[in-house]
């Protein structure tokens, strides 16, 4: 998201590695890093763990933990690392577990509901029963394609949470590339739980979890409640001093406001450039966008939910754009047809993006 060397992080782990790699106890750099992720995500509490999958993992190990219920509630096409719990599909109306996975013999659907995204009826009933510890989503959909909320379904989905007892988790791993703070804080939602990874430590192996400080009693009733002995939370080498300060120095130099506006700044440009060439050609698609990410998709509309995206997909059609694009010098993650602009990109880089797009249509119809 910023680059693959951020030098800010590139001299700090430069630094930090001359003075120790990890300590197995609380480094001093907690401090300044506490106050970082109060700042830039807008919750007071903090955890640390070393990846995107291990922070959703503990969230969901504590949301069950406090409530004492069971269930998790997830959206049909999401992925939130790999977490058992959340690797369920909808099928024909039914949670079933995801058929790809390798290794699995137990039957997820005994701990996880799934519905459609932006389907707050439905979330409602899966509520209703009361045994649900949280909702995990994404704020959207970035998974199966992009999948935007629908205006106020967040906000509904929180409501329904508080009508109903369950925690919400927003897993902002993806969608911290909407603005700085991310999608929630740029929306004034402020989740019980909040997972952020990848990125978050300028690419090296870190992930947070943040929460509200009645969670955080919360969390400690349940631990001093608990015996003596292992939580199932935490690893020996989370908060190591390394991931320590990339994350500082991501938080502090990096992931800044200004490089939140020239993202955002370069991804509207890359999506009108992407969008002309598109109704240049007359072809019923659409460039979906969330901040400085959005996606190529083969439907004229935004889909609703994951059905809808998997629906758009064209799979050929990708992997053709994806070499048009890598044949012509231009290397793009072939993770569906999403896109992600740095704050660093110039305008010739969205502009040869853009005109290899339109050649590439040229070539297509
Ligand atoms: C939304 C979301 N959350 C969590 C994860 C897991 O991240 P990691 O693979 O770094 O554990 C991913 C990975 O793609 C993701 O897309």
């Amino acid at each position: 998201m910023f680059g693959h060397s951020p030098p800010a992080v590139a001299r700090a782990l430069a630094t930090q590695a001359a003075a120790g790699l990890t300590t197995m106890l609380p480094g001093e750099l907690l401090t300044d890093v506490g106050a970082l992720l109060a700042g830039t995500f807008g919750l007071p509490r903090w955890q640390l763990a070393l990846s995107a999958s291990d922070a959703n993992r503990f969230a969901i190990r504590w949301a069950r933990a406090v409530t004492g219920r069971p269930r998790l509630l997830v959206f049909d096409g999401c992925y939130h690392g790999t977490v058992d719990d959340t690797l369920v599909d909808l099928r024909d109306g039914r949670t079933v577990t995801r058929v790809s996975l390798l290794g699995q013999v137990h039957d997820l659907a005994l701990g996880t509901v799934v519905v459609p995204f932006n389907d707050l009826a439905a979330v409602e009933r899966a509520l209703a029963s009361g045994d649900v510890a949280a909702v995990l989503t994404e704020p959207a959909l970035t998974n199966c394609g992009l999948v935007p909320p629908l205006p106020g379904f967040i906000e509904g989905v929180q409501a329904a949470c508080r009508r109903h007892g369950s925690l919400l988790l927003l897993d902002e791993t993806h969608t911290v590339s909407t603005g700085h703070g991310g999608w929630a804080r740029l929306h004034g939602v402020v989740p019980d739980l909040l997972v952020v990874g990848k990125a978050v430590a300028g690419g090296m192996p870190c992930a947070v979890y943040g929460f509200s400080d009645e969670l955080a009693d919360r969390m400690q009733a349940a631990k001093g409640a608990a015996p003596e002995g292992h939580s199932g939370i935490g690893t020996t080498l989370s908060a190591n001093l390394l991931a320590l300060a990339a994350l500082k120095a991501t938080l502090a130099e990096v992931n800044t406001p200004a490089a939140a506006q020239a993202m955002a700044r370069g991804a509207e440009r890359l999506q009108a450039g992407l969008q002309a060439a598109i109704t240049g050609r007359r072809l019923p698609w659409t460039v979906t966008r969330l901040g400085a990410r959005m996606e190529l998709q083969f439907r004229p509309t935004a889909p609703r939910d994951a059905a809808e995206a998997r629906g758009a997909m064209a799979g050929d059609v990708e992997a053709a754009l994806h070499l048009w694009w890598l044949n012509r010098g231009v290397l793009v993650t072939p993770f569906h047809d999403m896109l992600l602009v740095p704050p660093m990109a110039t305008d010739n880089d969205l502009a040869a993006v853009c005109a290899h797009f339109d050649a590439f249509l040229g070539a297509l119809i």
